[in-house]
């Protein structure tokens, strides 16, 4: 069923080229999004992208991430779906680990318990143990494991173009199929 209400979570890892595509295909799509960012995630935002979070298009409401007033902490709020983009993996170990130290962490703690969709794009290198370990737990605890790894196969023509066929990949994960995205069709494409 596609989505018509998400929560994104950002934080602080590197990979925010991958935010301003992700809104313009949910935008593109009448997805509505609300948005938490964490601090880290603020700060490397502004060194990569040069951007606010409130300069980034696509956004329907942003939530403080210590504001655990805010609809996405409660299983009774109803949302499609929740990304985490880039996910650091920090958050993700509180995830794992159920702490929910932060609006992010209770969102996402939130829509593993009510079965909806969570899609975590951690991104480190290399993965430690504990890395490893978390993913496995959050797997078996229903999320979606999707770091950012480009498809070279489908040969991007640029950074942008590279971000725009992860971001697919993520609303794919979503139940978003975006028709014009670049997408593997034979090796006839392979030449
Ligand atoms: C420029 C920059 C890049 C970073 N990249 C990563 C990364 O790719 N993965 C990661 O797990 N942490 C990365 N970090 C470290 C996290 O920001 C840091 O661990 C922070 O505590 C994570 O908090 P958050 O999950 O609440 O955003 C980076 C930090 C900076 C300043």
């Amino acid at each position: 069923m596609k989505p018509s209400r998400i929560i994104l979570g950002i934080t602080g890892a590197t990979g925010m080229l991958y935010v301003p595509p992700l809104l313009d295909l949910l935008a593109g799509a009448d997805v509505e999004v609300d948005a938490v960012i964490s601090d880290c995630g603020r700060q490397v935002l502004k060194i990569e992208q040069d951007l606010l979070p409130e300069e980034l298009t696509g956004v329907t409401r942003w939530f403080d991430a210590a504001d655990f007033t805010a609809p996405a902490a409660s299983g009774s709020s109803c949302y499609d779906a929740m990304v985490i983009l880039p996910c650091t993996t920090g958050t993700m170990g509180a995830i794992a680990g159920g702490f929910s130290g932060n609006l992010i962490h209770r969102a996402a703690d939130v829509s593993l318990k009510e079965r909806r969709p969570l899609i975590l794009a951690v991104r480190e290198t290399p993965l430690n143990r504990t890395h490893l370990v978390n993913m496995l737990a959050l797997l078996d605890a229903g999320a979606v494991i999707c770091p950012p790894m480009p498809s070279f196969y489908l040969k991007p023509k640029d950074l942008d173009g590279m971000a725009r066929q992860f971001a697919g990949r993520i609303c794919d994960q979503i139940g978003l199929h975006i028709a014009d995205l670049p997408r593997w069709q034979g090796v006839e494409d392979a030449e």
